[in-house]
C-alpha cells in the first residue's frame, strides 16, 4: 500500500467547460434536441423487454431514414469510422479488390481500411472539389474486375457532393460490384435511396444529419450484401464491428457486448423526430437554410469553395482570403462570439455545418454575424450587413420552414 500512486489534482467539470457552451456550426457534432439529451441521460438495462422495443424502433426508424425495406439495420457502439469498419470489413479479406472513390479524407479512410484487411485497392482521386463521375467508374469497372466500390456521398473534408451518386451505383450493380456508400454527412439532410439506388451498405453517424450524439452509429446493409458476409469464406478479423456478431443483438436480441444504451435512447429520440418532421421536409429545411447560409456569406465578400453544382449543403467550405489566418478566425468566433466551425485537412477553407439543428434561422444569423465580423478583424475586407441582409432575404418567406 506504501507504493500507491497519489491521486491527481481533480476539478469539477463546470471549471473545464465554458458556462455559456458554444454554438456548434462547425462539420460535426452539431446541436441535440431536448428529447435527445433527455435520452442520452437515461440508462436501461441493454437485454431485456424495454430495450427491445427501443431497438425495433430505431430499427424502422432507420430503415425509413436509409429508405431501404432491408431487415439487415444495425446499430453500431463506435464513431462513424466503427460503422466504416464494420462495412468494410464485411466484405474486404485478402485478395479482394476494392475501388476506392477518392474524394478527400473521409472516403480515403475507407481505402485505408480495405489495405488494413488485406484487400487490393485501387484509388480514384479526381482533383479536389471535383465530383466522380459515372463514366470515370464505368471506365474503371470495364479495364478491371471489382468486388467492392467505395464513395462518399458527401465530402465532408472539402465540401464537396458526388452528384452522380445515382448513376455510379447503378455502374457498380452493372458490373456486381457491392456498392459501400459513406453517408455519415448527408443522410437525412438531402435524398438518399438506397433499394432504389442499389446501395449495398450505408453508413452514418449520429452526430451529424440525426443530430444525435457521436459515438452511436448507423449501418444498413441490402440483404444481398448480408448474404456475402454471412457466407465469407475466410475469418473474421473484428469482434466489436464485426457484422454477423452484431446482428445477435440487432437482429435477435442476443448479447454481443453491452450496448451504448444512452446513446441507442438518444438515437431512438433523433429518429423519432425525423420521422414526425419527415423526410421530404427535413431536405428542404436543409436546402432552404443552407442556400441562404451561402447567399449570405458570398454576398459578404467571402468565396465558396466548391463550385455551385456539386457543393455539398451540409457541409459549406469557405476560401479563406489572402493573408487571413483562418485559425485565428476561429478562435475569435469562439472566445467572442461563443460560435464555433471548423478549419479543414489541409486546405485553406473554413467550414460550416448546415446538419440537423444547425439549420435554424437563429443559428444562422448568429454564426454568418460572428464569421463575418472575425474575418474582418483578421483584415478581410466584408461588408458584413450585406451578407446578413442577403440572408434574410434568402430565407424570406421560406424561413418559417427552417424554423
Ligand atoms: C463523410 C464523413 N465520413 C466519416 C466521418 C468519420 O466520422 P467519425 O469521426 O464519427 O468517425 C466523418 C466525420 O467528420 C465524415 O464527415
Amino acid at each position: 500500500m506504501s507504493s500507491m500512486l497519489p491521486p491527481p489534482a481533480t476539478q469539477a467539470l463546470s471549471y473545464i467547460l465554458p458556462s455559456e457552451p458554444l454554438l456548434l456550426m462547425g462539420a460535426g457534432p452539431v446541436p441535440i434536441p431536448h428529447a435527445v439529451a433527455r435520452a442520452n441521460g437515461v440508462v436501461i438495462n441493454h437485454l431485456g423487454e424495454t430495450m427491445d422495443k427501443v431497438i425495433a424502433g430505431v430499427k424502422a426508424m432507420a430503415r425509413y431514414a436509409f429508405q431501404t425495406e432491408s431487415e439487415k439495420v444495425l446499430g453500431v457502439g463506435g464513431p462513424s469510422s466503427g460503422a466504416m469498419e464494420m462495412a468494410m470489413a464485411s466484405f474486404v479479406w485478402p485478395g479482394r479488390r476494392v475501388l476506392c472513390l477518392k474524394s478527400g479524407t473521409f472516403s480515403g479512410r475507407l481505402g485505408e481500411m480495405a489495405r488494413g484487411l488485406g484487400g487490393e485497392v485501387t484509388t480514384l482521386e479526381p482533383p479536389v472539389a471535383t465530383p466522380i463521375t459515372a463514366k470515370m467508374v464505368e471506365e474503371a469497372l470495364s479495364r478491371d474486375r471489382y468486388d467492392v466500390v467505395t464513395i462518399a456521398q458527401g465530402e465532408t473534408s472539402c465540401g464537396l457532393l458526388n452528384v452522380e451518386l445515382p448513376e455510379i451505383c447503378a455502374v457498380a450493380q452493372k458490373h456486381g460490384a457491392l456498392m459501400v456508400v459513406d453517408a455519415v454527412c448527408t443522410l437525412t439532410t438531402m435524398p438518399m435511396q438506397m433499394d432504389e439506388w442499389g446501395i449495398d451498405a450505408a453508413v452514418t453517424g449520429g452526430q451529424k444529419g440525426l443530430s444525435s450524439i457521436p459515438g452511436v452509429s448507423l449501418i444498413a446493409f441490402s440483404e444481398r450484401a448480408f448474404e456475402v458476409l454471412e457466407q465469407r469464406p475466410s475469418s473474421r478479423p473484428h469482434w466489436c464491428f464485426d457484422a454477423k456478431r452484431a446482428w445477435a443483438f440487432w437482429g435477435s436480441q442476443q448479447y454481443h457486448y453491452t450496448a451504448p444504451v444512452p446513446g441507442v435512447l438518444a438515437l431512438y429520440e433523433a429518429l423519432r423526430l425525423i420521422c414526425e418532421e419527415t423526410l421530404p421536409r427535413r431536405f428542404e429545411r436543409h436546402r432552404v437554410s443552407s442556400l441562404a447560409l451561402q447567399a449570405g456569406i458570398e454576398a459578404m465578400g467571402l468565396r465558396l469553395f466548391v463550385p455551385a453544382p456539386q457543393r455539398l449543403n451540409s457541409v459549406v467550405a469557405i476560401e479563406v482570403p489572402e493573408g487571413v489566418d483562418g485559425a485565428k478566425v476561429r478562435r475569435h468566433m469562439s472566445e467572442v462570439y461563443n460560435v464555433e466551425i471548423s478549419g479543414a485537412f489541409g486546405l485553406n477553407i473554413v467550414r460550416v455545418g448546415q446538419m440537423g439543428e444547425q439549420c435554424r434561422s437563429h443559428n444562422l444569423f448568429k454564426v454568418l454575424y460572428a464569421m463575418g465580423m472575425a474575418f474582418r478583424r483578421e483584415g478581410a475586407k466584408l461588408d458584413v450587413a450585406a451578407g446578413l441582409a442577403a440572408l434574410e432575404e434568402a430565407l424570406g418567406e421560406a424561413g418559417r420552414t427552417v424554423g
